[in-house]
């Protein structure tokens, strides 16, 4: 009770009133998906019988790879105060201490995703009393990132820093990632998240979770992929055949797990 008191002292009586109202707001939003609840049944039924078992992680594990996936972040971004950081898909939820960090690291940040969930992720900023005016939210209303990525390449932008973490498919990804070679400059660095990701745990994820099959379920058209192709993780594919063979990046073993790569770009390469 008094930490409520003082966490009410703290924000002050207008902020406190948003953000029960935000809260109240986000779990009526929460309450009308249910209604989608049945569609997901349908899901379920259709994919009887389907079993992934590339990823058998128990919790700790999961915790452990995000505990080390932050670490790697935060490093990289403390290394280059004042630069420039791109954040490919940013998801709807943001990470305050990441957030704070950068503020105060100086970081210019761009971010990326669909308008509807940039809206979302810069409100919930606003809401802890985030000042966003500083940070750049480069949306797309439909298709992909690939567009918004293209124009950031003709207006001469360019980034120290570019984290991927979207669609993790071929169709989408492949494009992405020669836009992010291309705006990132020589000696830059490229942080690849879910190298191990398949359209498979993909689909056990939606089967397991409504909360993840009503977020993603949209996004994804499983069919444009063969079943094998379904199993092959197009993100490691795409960074072992384009970025490292093709490119000549290196991979910083010291900030990288069998999920999460630091790519380095050449120095020598051309802007
Ligand atoms: C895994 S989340 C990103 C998480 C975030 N990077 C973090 O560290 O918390 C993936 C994001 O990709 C976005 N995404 C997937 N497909 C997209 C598309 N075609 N266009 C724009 N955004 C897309 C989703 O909206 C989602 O927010």
């Amino acid at each position: 009770m008094i930490s409520i008191f003082r966490k009410v002292k703290e924000l002050g009586y207008s902020k406190t009133i948003i953000l029960i109202i935000n809260r109240l707001s986000r779990y009526l939003n929460r309450l009308s998906r249910y209604l989608f609840l049945p569609q997901w049944y349908i899901y379920k039924l259709k994919n009887l019988g389907f079993s992934d078992r590339t990823f058998n992680n128990t919790g700790c594990e999961v915790e452990l790879a995000l505990e080390t996936k932050e670490h790697f972040i935060r490093t990289i971004l403390s290394q280059n105060k004042g630069k420039k950081f791109l954040e490919i898909e940013i998801g709807e939820y943001p990470n305050i201490k990441r957030v704070n960090l950068m503020q105060e690291s100086e970081i210019q940040y761009t971010a990326c995703d669909f308008e509807a969930v940039c809206k979302s992720h810069k409100k919930a900023l606003e809401i802890r009393g985030i000042d966003t005016t500083n940070m750049k939210f480069a949306s797309n209303r439909v298709g992909a990132y690939c567009w918004t990525l293209f124009e950031m390449l003709i207006n001469k932008e360019r980034f120290d820093v570019i984290y991927l973490d979207g669609h993790h498919t071929f169709y989408v990804d492949l494009p992405a990632i020669f836009l992010a070679h291309y705006i990132l400059i020589p000696g830059g660095y490229l942080l690849v998240d879910d190298i191990e990701w398949t359209c498979n745990f993909l689909k056990n994820n939606l089967l397991r979770s409504f909360h993840d099959w009503y977020f993603y379920n949209r996004m994804y058209d499983l069919a444009e992929y063969e079943i094998e192709q379904q199993s092959i993780p197009h993100i490691k594919m795409i960074t072992e055949q384009i970025l490292v063979a093709e490119l000549g990046y290196s991979k910083i073993e010291s900030y990288s797990t069998p999920a999460w790569w630091t790519l380095q770009k050449p120095i020598t390469a051309e802007l």
